[in-house]
């Protein structure tokens, strides 16, 4: 069978189911501190709100990457194995990922590109924007988690798999390498990644990105206490926690929290449970670790892949690295 005949059998699966989100909000705010995991921050909204963050004056880390892409995507190509088929992981719009795929398309006449996200609206846009523009991309869109890599499987060698946004810094970094490892498991030798991660830099500049003046990250945090008022019959005020965003140099991370600002407490229906919190209490929502190039590269190798080029802006603001499965 060839690989246009494989990919056609593949279905677009059903977006997360509602029991997921119970069980991850149950078992997050019942721990000491609370905590949420950040892939709840992606429900429709707030994958729209994420978009809005993308454009953020405050927020450099997208037209950084973009220009990165868009400088070097000849190069970053040029790199790449013949009729590659494209896997990404947490794609959302693709918005970045079109100009590495238009680049690509001066080299070979036809993409199978296998986007993988939690967000379904986010993946609709995917699709919809890259056929729109680029009709000679096939469109395999996959609604899931990161755990699940069998997609990466209904790709046809030479595979290229992006991870490109610095998604990789909401992850903690033995998770980050567990998740190089599962991805180098489901790939053969020539097979490469293209690793996108924020570095470290000054410290205002990372906080202003996390608290912008319009106010828009503060809304993407607080959307997750929609979402679950919504989804699991919550009965958050969100007004009642704000947005607090930090650098913790220690542990190089931006740090996400909702703060209590009052003694509260919150029904939640759907879990049959009361939530208590007391004033400045925190549900930690998400970090974004920041990198240094030397740090980067260790990541990639404790993965399972062979550095093979990094590209950087001027400033050193961000990085974009190919890594290869020997
Ligand atoms: N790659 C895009 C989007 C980054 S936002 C860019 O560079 O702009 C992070 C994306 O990862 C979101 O669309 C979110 O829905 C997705 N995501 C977060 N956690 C995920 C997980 N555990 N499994 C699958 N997708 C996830
Ligand atoms: C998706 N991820 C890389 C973003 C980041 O910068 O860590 C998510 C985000 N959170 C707040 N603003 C953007």
């Amino acid at each position: 069978m060839n690989a246009r005949a494989q990919v056609r059998t593949i279905s677009i699966p059903t977006s997360t189911p509602l029991s997921t989100i119970a069980v991850d909000v149950r078992e997050g705010l019942s721990r000491k501190p609370k905590s949420l995991p950040p892939k709840l921050l992606y429900d429709a909204q707030g994958s729209a709100l994420f978009e809005q963050i993308t454009c953020l004056p405050e927020y450099y880390p997208t037209r950084t990457e973009a220009a990165i892409l868009t400088n070097h995507a000849d190069e970053i190509c040029s790199r790449l194995g013949r009729n590659v088929s494209v896997g990404e992981l947490g794609a959302g719009t693709a918005t970045k990922t079109r100009i590495l795929l238009r680049s690509l398309l001066r080299r070979q006449f036809h993409i199978n590109y296998f986007p993988l996200d939690v967000s379904d609206a986010a993946l609709q846009l995917a699709k919809d924007e890259v056929e729109r523009e680029l009709t000679a991309v096939n469109v395999h869109p996959q609604v899931g988690d990161f755990e699940d890599l069998t997609f990466l499987g209904m790709q046809a060698p030479p595979r290229l798999v992006l991870y490109i946004g610095s998604s990789i810094g909401n992850l903690e970094h033995n998770d980050a390498v567990s998740l190089l490892r599962n991805i180098a498991r489901h790939l053969s030798s020539g097979d490469q990644i293209l690793l996108g991660v924020d570095l470290v830099k000054d410290s205002s500049v990372m906080h202003a990105a996390y608290n912008d003046s319009a106010g828009i990250t503060a809304s993407f945090n607080k959307n997750l206490l929609v979402r679950i008022n919504r989804e699991l019959g919550g009965h958050f005020e969100p007004d009642a926690f704000c947005h607090v965003s930090f650098w913790n140099e220690a542990a190089s991370r931006i740090e996400l929290h909702l703060e209590s600002t009052c003694l509260q407490s919150v029904r939640v229906d759907g879990l049959d449970t009361t939530l208590r919190f007391y004033q400045g209490e925190r549900i930690h929502t998400e970090n974004s670790y920041k990198y240094t190039v030397e740090c980067l590269e260790e990541l990639l190798e404790s993965g399972g892949f062979e550095v093979e080029h990094i590209w950087t802006d001027p400033d050193c603001w961000f990085a974009v690295s190919l890594g290869v499965i020997t």
